[in-house]
């Protein structure tokens, strides 16, 4: 694929990628990352700005995007808190117009999917969603590069998530069904994905041979699964559920006796962090088949992949 098709887009979600395009920016990151193990360096991004706005707390998008711009010469503008932009009463499209003359790329976490979409349109330079409500694509492409990298292969892999209906599990949907996978998606009753994302994900994966279920059942989930995802039970937003989500989120728990269901090679993953002895138990953050730091690593080599292809 020419990466000249990349060149000024926006990532706002996994659907505004094909299936081929999201495979290739997958095989970018990991041929960068190849190729930056071998010592050799290059910086096509000099001379050049980004600024990333984050109006939620963050440890690995910042740090990741931060590192990927410093990487490929390009100078990251971190900002957040009321030094960052939508302070102040400024609006969206105001935020965005000015911002556009000063940098090249804007990343932006926040909260409304509708916010992002809004400064994107209004926004001439291409803009990255780092989460929001909605989605986390950014996670979906370091993972799904995480996944290639240690099978060789994503269509018909048996990906199982089971947590929340949240950002994640609306970013696995569309992963899962851009790459051909078999995803089972396990939430307690009322706590679903979005209808509408699950309806766009099941019309991507008739193209691609992926197959999306979505239930109440933990364990039908996991049964034989390669992999095994899960998230926080409460998103940032969220806090203030916290305490009355434990009960009805307790079987969803991803611990010892529900990896047993799973195929014997089966894969961990979390995009942390973790809330350990929550979703997840110290023995499966811990287990051999965890790869959680391989996805928080690819967060960097996925992102510096994107950056490239956007501003390339
Ligand atoms: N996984 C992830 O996005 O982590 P942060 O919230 O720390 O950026
Ligand atoms: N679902 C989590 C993901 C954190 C990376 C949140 O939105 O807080």
């Amino acid at each position: 694929m020419n990466n000249d098709v990349f060149k000024g887009r926006d990532l706002l979600s996994l659907a505004d990628f094909t299936p081929a395009e999201f495979l290739h920016v997958i095989e970018v990151a990991s041929a960068q990352k190849r190729i930056w193990a071998t010592g050799k360096r290059s910086t096509p991004l000099v001379g050049k700005a980004v600024a990333i706005v984050l109006q939620k707390p963050s440890m690995r998008t910042r740090m990741s995007f931060e590192v990927a711009c410093v990487r490929l010469g390009a100078h990251p503008l971190i900002m957040t808190g009321p030094d960052g932009a939508f302070s102040r009463g400024e609006s969206v499209r105001d935020t965005a117009k000015v911002m556009e003359r000063y940098v090249d790329a804007i990343v932006v976490r926040t909260y409304a999917q509708s916010l992002i979409e809004e400064f994107a349109e209004a926004c001439s330079v291409p803009v990255i969603n780092a989460l929001t409500d909605e989605h986390h694509p950014c996670q979906g492409l370091a993972d799904f590069q995480t996944i290639q990298e240690r099978m060789g292969r994503l269509a018909g892999v048996r990906f199982a998530y089971v947590g929340d209906g949240n950002n994640m599990a609306h970013t696995y949907l569309l992963a899962g069904a851009l790459s051909g996978m078999d995803v089972r998606i396990a939430t307690p009753s009322g706590f679903e994905p979005d209808a509408s994302i699950v309806a766009q994900a099941r019309a991507i994966a008739e193209g691609t041979g992926g197959r999306i279920s979505v239930g109440i059942d933990p364990v039908a989930a996991v049964g034989g699964a390669d992999v095994i995802a899960t998230d926080t039970w409460a998103s940032m937003g969220q806090e203030s559920e916290h305490a009355s989500r434990l009960a009805s989120f307790q079987p969803f728990q991803i611990n010892e006796g529900l990896l047993a269901h799973a195929s014997p090679d089966v894969l961990f993953m979390h995009c942390l962090p973790a809330h350990r002895g929550e979703e997840v138990t110290d023995q499966v953050m811990d287990h051999a088949c965890s790869i959680v730091y391989d996805e928080a690593e690819n967060r960097m080599h996925a992102q510096k992949a994107l950056l490239s292809l956007v501003l390339g």
